[in-house]
């Protein structure tokens, strides 16, 4: 999606990828095959290029740093990436800046672990600081016996209790060089099993909450200095604010741009890093909802076989289908937020071969919220 923003403003692209068959590599005909974590790997590439950013936060900033002292331009910087690369940093930044978050611990032995979860009690959650996504890295203690399933710890892990969660809001900045920021609006994410369901566009939630949102990500973005499009995600717990997670890059809680937005975060991410002007970011719909198309264990059902809905438009990413996995995403745009969201869930339903559509708003959005 990215590609397709930067190929709009004639910009060539040159894409470092792990795999040939990646959603990347099936639509820019310009791309290299090649570990992004191995050094004399990434200087090749960044080599022949004036700037070079990321879609995944899956980097190594000793290797960043390295190939940038080399004097290859990346944007965001090895400095920037440092800062909110993993969960743990990513906290420290936000308790720095005196936003709530989680109460949580580090662990990265049996012993720590333990100490954390006497300290929050059960159920707790445990999640990888790095390498964790859709809330794969992401589980619940639920008492003695999930604990004593944990030996060892192959890494560090963040223990947190688990929380009533009420709501769970996003946002997203991008920022340019020069500092130039523009913010996206806030937005409503649902999740179930640890993965984003759908996003609604935008959260109906009361403005002085949205400000604070909204100045909370405008804070971190000025803070790590990031260039490009930073994410923040938040939950709403007893009606308090809290920062959980940011994301360096271009965000699923953001799709929704695309038809939505007067410029979308792919472009604007593109704007950002070779230090062009940005685009503004309202919304140009009332309302728009985004649901994920997450594959089941069947393929993909042929879209000649769905009829078209009318205010729903279709991304596929041409991914292999593997249980749980996002392979694309529908948008609805219109006036009416909750028949959006029916509408938008039943298309991403039918795609994956389930006949009926996830009930919009259905209690297992709120209680599933990580996996067990
Ligand atoms: N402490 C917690 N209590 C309750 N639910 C949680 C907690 N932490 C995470 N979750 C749920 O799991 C989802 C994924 O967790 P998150 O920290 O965002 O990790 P990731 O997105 O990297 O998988 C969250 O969006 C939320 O729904
Ligand atoms: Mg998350």
């Amino acid at each position: 999606m990215l590609y397709q923003a930067a190929m709009d403003l004639n910009v060539k692209v040159r894409i470092l990828t792990g795999d040939a068959n990646s959603a990347a590599a099936q639509v820019c005909p310009d791309y290299v095959v090649d570990d992004w974590n191995n050094e004399t790997a990434l200087r090749r590439f960044a080599t022949g290029c004036e700037v070079v950013t990321f879609d995944h936060e899956l980097v190594d900033t000793r290797v960043l740093r390295s190939v940038e002292a080399g004097r290859c331009t990346l944007r965001p910087a090895a400095s920037s990436m440092q800062k909110v690369l993993d969960k743990a940093s990513q906290r420290r930044l936000v308790r720095e800046l005196h936003m709530p978050t989680p109460d949580y611990l580090l662990a990265s032995d049996r012993d720590a672990l333990q100490a954390a979860v006497l300290r929050f009690g059960y159920p707790a959650v445990m999640k990888a600081t790095r390498g964790g996504y859709d809330g794969r890295g992401v589980h619940v203690l639920s008492g003695d016996e999930d604990l004593n399933a944990w030996s060892d710890l192959p890494s560090e892990w963040l223990v947190e209790p688990l929380l009533p969660i009420e709501r769970e809001l996003a946002v997203q900045v991008v920022r340019g060089v020069d500092g130039e920021l523009r913010t996206y609006p806030v937005v409503e994410t649902y999740q179930s099993g640890g993965i984003c369901r759908s996003v609604v566009a935008p959260a109906i939630v009361p403005p002085e909450l949205a400000d604070t949102v909204r100045r909370f990500a405008e804070a971190i973005a000025e803070s790590c200095g990031i260039v490009g499009v930073l994410a923040v995600e938040f939950f709403v717990v007893g009606g308090e604010l809290m920062v959980n997670e940011l994301a360096p890059r271009v965000h699923n809680t953001a799709h929704y741009t695309v038809e939505a937005c007067a410029v979308s975060q792919f472009e604007n991410h593109v704007r950002a890093v070779l230090g062009w002007p940005l685009g503004p970011t309202d919304l140009v719909v009332p309302a728009a909802v985004m649901t994920n198309v997450i594959a089941g264990p069947d393929p993909l059902r042929p879209l000649s076989e769905i009829r078209p809905f009318p205010p729903v438009r279709v991304h596929l990413y041409g991914k292999q289908t593997r249980a749980g996995r996002k392979v694309g995403h529908v948008t609805a745009c219109g006036d009416d937020a909750a028949r959006l969201r029916q509408t938008a869930d039943r298309v991403a339903a039918m795609l994956v071969g389930e006949s009926e559509a996830v009930p919009s708003g259905a209690p297992s959005d709120r209680s599933q919220g990580v996996r067990a």
